[in-house]
């Protein structure tokens, strides 16, 4: 199957997901090209869709938002996936007892999955490097240490893999 991996990514650690996926889904046999949201050119060329954002406020990212209302029919009917990079840090569950990816998906899921009906959608754990930040991000260095994100690499690589090899057995199941 033709595959697009669309995502969006302001620091890189979303792409970095995305390349990923598309590594598993290649190494199952699908064709499979990985590309910014902004840059997709020919969306009706690709029997299905993984499509992901990094998350600030709670929200995916608005070339993201952007790609799925451009081709909302195409990907009610075509089979799709959704992914969230997200939460910082390496506690699984919040001070509340909640499960930290749950309490991370972005606002824009409940919308899609009545209106898309996707295949999936999952969340992962991100990434930050504080020397990357640019404009209003850059704040978060002066704010006070208990306000202040976690920095570093969280990407849980384990289970990225194994969503990726089920998307691709599911797609294998697909009729083309
Ligand atoms: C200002 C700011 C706000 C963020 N807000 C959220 C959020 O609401 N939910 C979340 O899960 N992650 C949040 N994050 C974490 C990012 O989503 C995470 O670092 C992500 O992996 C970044 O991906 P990117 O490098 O592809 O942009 C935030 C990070 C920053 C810097």
């Amino acid at each position: 199957m033709r595959v697009l991996v669309a995502y969006s990514s302001k620091y890189g650690a979303t792409r970095g997901i995305a390349d990923r996926i598309g590594d598993r889904l290649r190494d199952a046999g699908h064709e499979v090209d990985v590309e910014r949201c902004d840059a997709v050119e020919y969306p009706e060329g690709f029997d299905a869709f993984v499509i992901g954002s990094a998350a600030y406020m709670s929200n995916w990212r608005k070339e993201a938002r952007k790609f799925v209302r451009r081709n909302r029919e195409l990907l009610e009917q075509r089979p799709t996936w959704l992914f969230s990079s997200g939460p910082l840090g390496t506690a699984r569950v919040d001070k509340d007892g909640n499960d930290v990816l749950v309490g991370a998906r972005p606002k824009q899921f409940e919308e899609y999955e009545d209106e898309l009906h996707p295949r999936g959608t999952m969340v992962f754990f991100g990434a930050l490097d504080p020397d990357k930040l640019r404009g209003p991000h850059k704040m978060l260095h002066w704010m006070p240490e208990n306000d202040a994100l976690p920095t570093g690499d969280f990407r849980d690589w384990d289970a990225i893999d194994a969503w990726a090899e089920k998307v691709a057995a599911e797609l294998a199941k697909t009729p083309a």
